[in-house]
């Protein structure tokens, strides 16, 4: 195993030989985990989604990468181009760390259109000589051909009096033709904040101050914002980190949620009702979100986490980024369902309808590992129910209803190998109505569940022998009536 010094954690890209690069491809084509419709790193490791935009008739999708082994290290944007959100072109690295002010990584950032043209407003981070920290706000223009042109010098170039160096993620939007970013901070009393800038003309940024919520104290950092507005509801994103878990909420390493209500974008005033989680599953971090063709509000994840060891790292490679989701906000409520062209990639639907109970029933013959699973639940006699995926004899991917509580587990304990540095092997949520419907996606190493047509989502990586393929469904006691349809997912172009 390589040990990972800081030097070689920042080693460019650009300056290690081909064939250690081509190794290292080649040990990462052959991992057993490799994901078929969902967008991964070519080696290396993938972190959050950046620079999402739908312009001139593109998607463009970007994500933080560090090409040389499965660690964060020097970061660069990977950059993917796609007609319709499920099929992408791999362009390649595109902002790299070649400036002094990014010499320590091209850090998160989004996209943005300005006079016709594509722009990215992201981090550029720095380490001084006694590796503290430095960061400035960049901004770079898109050309024609997919080439950027950073701007020469930072657009903000220091956090203000009173803040941290803990200062990244810039989100750029618009409003009245006047371009605000939103930035995540952390003020000197080690309290993560958002700080909002504006300008006219995308080269001078002028502080307008810290957006005021409810939260005061709420964690340490608050990385990644993101606003917009949603069917009425204002609603701003976040993903503090130092909040204590709490029953079933704020589980994982560190939290990504919403805070939804009014915001007044003059008196940085935000009104809003508490704080909740995005996704109730093992790994999801870091989202951002941008309209697509139709206006329609999509989000797409880091299907990971920092500071976890995963059974792909092994491999040379870690994490991939989440289908995309619509989201839209339904009688005061959040919803999240997968985007409709995913059903582009359904071949052989399956059905079958029939009761479960306590003796195990199994949706058979059946063998893939990339499928989509509906499951309506069309009558509930039952106090548990039990789902699982990807069994085999020694393993199995456990989904639990509990009728009374109208809590869904996750149980990913005999699911394969486990990732290292979690908490525990279950992740639940409380549903809102009762089940009703699970919408579920298994590509190779991970599984989405939506629960109720996009009441509550859980994300989660599951590192899974080949051979377990199976599907079954049980009760605790009592019966239920279900119909499943189980469509493979076949990505053919990508
Ligand atoms: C979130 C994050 C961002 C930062 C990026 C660096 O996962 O820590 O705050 O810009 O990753 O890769």
């Amino acid at each position: 195993m390589t040990e990972w010094t800081r030097e070689k954690r920042y080693q460019r890209y650009e300056e290690v030989d081909q064939q250690t690069i081509d190794i290292l491809t080649d040990q990462v084509e052959k991992s057993k985990y490799r994901q078929t419709f969902h967008i991964q790193p070519k080696t290396g490791l993938l972190n959050d989604p950046n620079g999402l935009i739908y312009f001139n008739g593109v998607y463009y999708v970007s994500h933080q990468w560090f090409p040389l082994g499965p660690v964060h290290g020097l970061k660069y944007w990977y950059t993917y181009t796609s007609k319709d959100l499920i099929h992408f072109n791999a362009e390649g690295p595109s902002l790299k760390p070649d400036t002094r002010d990014d010499s320590h990584g091209v850090y998160s950032g989004s996209a943005f259109e300005y006079n016709g043209n594509l722009y990215y407003m992201y981090t550029a981070n720095h380490r001084d000589d006694d590796w503290n920290r430095i960061s400035t706000q960049h901004i770079a223009k898109v050309n024609h051909d997919g080439s950027v042109e950073k701007f020469p010098k930072a657009v903000i170039s220091a956090p203000p009096e009173g803040y941290t160096q803990h200062f990244r993620d810039p989100k750029v939007f618009t409003k009245d033709g006047v371009f605000y970013a939103i930035i995540a901070a952390q003020n000197d009393l080690e309290q993560g904040r958002i700080l909002q800038y504006y300008s006219t003309d995308i080269v001078n940024w002028e502080l307008q101050g810290e957006i005021q919520t409810n939260l005061e104290a709420f964690g340490y950092m608050w990385e990644c914002p993101d606003y917009f507005d949603l069917d009425g509801h204002d609603l701003m994103l976040f993903c503090p980190q130092g909040i204590e878990p709490s029953g079933e909420q704020f589980r994982n390493i560190y939290q990504s949620g919403y805070i939804m209500g009014q915001y007044d974008l003059n008196q940085l005033k935000m009104n809003h009702a508490d704080f909740h989680e995005l996704d109730y599953g093992f790994d999801f971090y870091a989202p951002q979100t941008f309209l697509d063709e139709n206006g329609q509000r999509i989000l797409i994840g880091w299907m990971g986490l920092p500071e976890i060891n995963y059974p792909s790292d092994k491999d040379g490679w870690a994490h991939c980024l989440t289908i995309p989701r619509v989201l839209s906000v339904e009688e005061g409520n959040l919803k999240q369902r997968p985007i409709k062209a995913l059903e582009q990639l359904r071949t052989n639907k399956e059905t079958a309808l029939g009761y479960a109970n306590k003796f195990t029933r199994q949706l058979h013959p059946y063998d893939g590992k990339q499928y989509e699973l509906i499951i309506d639940i069309l009558e509930n006699e039952a106090t548990e129910i039990y789902f699982e995926v990807r069994t085999s004899k020694s393993q199995t991917t456990l989904i639990t209803y509990n009728t009374r509580a109208k809590k869904v587990t996750l149980d990913r304990s005999e699911s394969g190998k486990l990732p290292e540095h979690v908490d525990g092997a279950t992740r639940s949520t409380y549903l809102d109505t009762p089940l009703s419907n699970l919408q579920i996606f298994i590509d190779t190493s991970s599984i989405e569940i939506f629960c109720n047509n996009g009441e509550r989502v859980m994300t989660s990586r599951i590192f899974t022998d080949d051979d377990a393929t199976g599907i079954k469904a049980s009760t605790e006691s009592g019966q239920v009536y279900l119909r499943f349809t189980k469509y493979d997912l076949k990505d053919d172009e990508g």
